[in-house]
């Protein structure tokens, strides 16, 4: 077993640095840079399955709904096309009515969980075009679907899901360059300057995971291990790595976390906070940064520490520690964010001596209801 963890203490471990390699595998021979454009491989993404989407309507559980968050920001932002996501199981209790011309996008590590399938399945039934960014070729979802982009992270063991999710965001944007071009929002010259961005990625992928980053990220676990909890704030296409961020802490180390959109905090969660909780801001240069700057002031001004984590230098002189991001696109800067999470909830797991790759309670693959 110590060898399939390829010299790493554990899954997670081992699954976090790999990121970059499932990034490129992720990537490979879907590039058209002299189109500005993808191609997604296997049948249902061509132009006349894409130019009429109205509406596309995401499905999914868990961390792969966190990259749908991501997704409908890409998908509405690059290629123009309104989008409604729904947990799997609020959509296929709820009576949900879906415009003509929706493209339904079921998101699923393993193509198997039950809430997906069945959402996805409503979604066909009600007239919609079943389609997917899964990992197991073969999968219930993926036979299911009339076209699946494949993420290529290959097996992924620790529960607490890390390569697959960016993979998934990765995906997301490959299918919102596809969509953009297909329907004409996305010009040449823009998908080429979306493949330039891509192709930047995986360097500053390597940035994030190098070994003083990583010891940084633990001597922060160390000083915020015994926290009463933590709460995480993001804005735009960071939120969802604000869900993400305290969606990996509790899982793996039990602590009670929260995340919400930054501009929420006042409505409630701002009472919480106190000097024993630390509040991680993810803010990375953008439209929103100066916004979310302001949060950080928020907190610092009622007595709580803050961690700022991003490309946002302006935030890592305001918060008391910070973890600095290299600056890319705004729309990549979610796969970068989220690995300083990973990472932190990972350390502060280990630190508290949980059983990282099989934490209590939780399964891999959630496969009856
Ligand atoms: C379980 C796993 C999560 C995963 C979710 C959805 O809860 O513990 O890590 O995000 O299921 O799984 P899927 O395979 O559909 O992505």
């Amino acid at each position: 077993e110590s060898a399939e963890k390829g010299g790493y203490e554990h899954y997670m471990l081992k699954e976090i640095h790999e990121q970059p390699d499932v990034l490129a595998r992720t990537l490979e021979g879907r590039l058209r840079p002299d189109t500005g454009d993808v191609d997604l491989g296997g049948e249902g993404w061509e132009d006349s399955d894409l130019a009429n989407v109205e509406r596309v309507q995401v499905v999914a559980c868990g961390t792969a709904l966190h990259a749908g968050y991501i997704a409908r920001y890409m998908i509405e932002g690059l290629a123009g096309v309104p989008v409604d996501i729904d947990f799997a199981s609020e959509f296929r209790y709820r009576d949900p009515r879906l415009v003509k011309n929706t493209m339904a996008l079921a998101i699923s590590q393993s193509g198997e969980t039950a809430d997906t399938l069945a959402a996805l399945r409503l979604a066909r039934d009600l007239g919609a075009r079943p389609t997917s960014i899964c990992n197991v070729v073969g999968s219930t979802v993926m036979r299911e679907s009339s076209a699946t982009l494949l993420t290529e992270a290959g097996p992924e063991i620790g529960v607490a899901s890390t390569k697959a999710f960016v993979a998934q965001v990765v995906a997301a944007y490959l299918l919102a360059l596809r969509m953009g071009r297909a329907n004409g929002r996305i010009s040449r010259e823009q998908g080429r300057e979306m493949i330039e961005e891509l192709k930047r990625l995986r360097a500053r992928m390597e940035t994030v995971l190098a070994p003083e980053a990583v010891e940084h990220i633990r001597e922060l676990a160390d000083r915020h291990r015994n926290v009463k909890g933590f709460f995480f704030l993001g804005r735009g296409i960071n939120f969802p790595i604000a869900l993400e961020g305290a969606l990996k802490l509790k899982e793996i180390s039990y602590m009670h976390a929260e995340g919400y959109p930054a501009g929420e905090m006042k409505h409630g969660p701002i009472a919480l906070i106190e000097p024993d909780l630390t509040t991680v801001v993810v803010n990375s240069i953008g439209g929103v940064s100066e916004k979310s700057r302001s949060n950080i002031e928020q907190v610092k001004a009622r007595g709580g520490r803050v961690i700022a984590v991003g490309s946002d230098r302006q935030s890592h002189e305001i918060a008391e520690e910070a973890v600095v991001v290299p600056e890319s696109s705004e729309w990549l800067s979610p796969v970068l964010n989220v690995i300083p999470l990973q990472l932190l909830a990972y350390h502060i797991a280990d630190l508290r001596g949980c059983d990282i790759d099989k934490p209590r309670n939780l399964a891999k693959s959630v496969t009856v209801e």
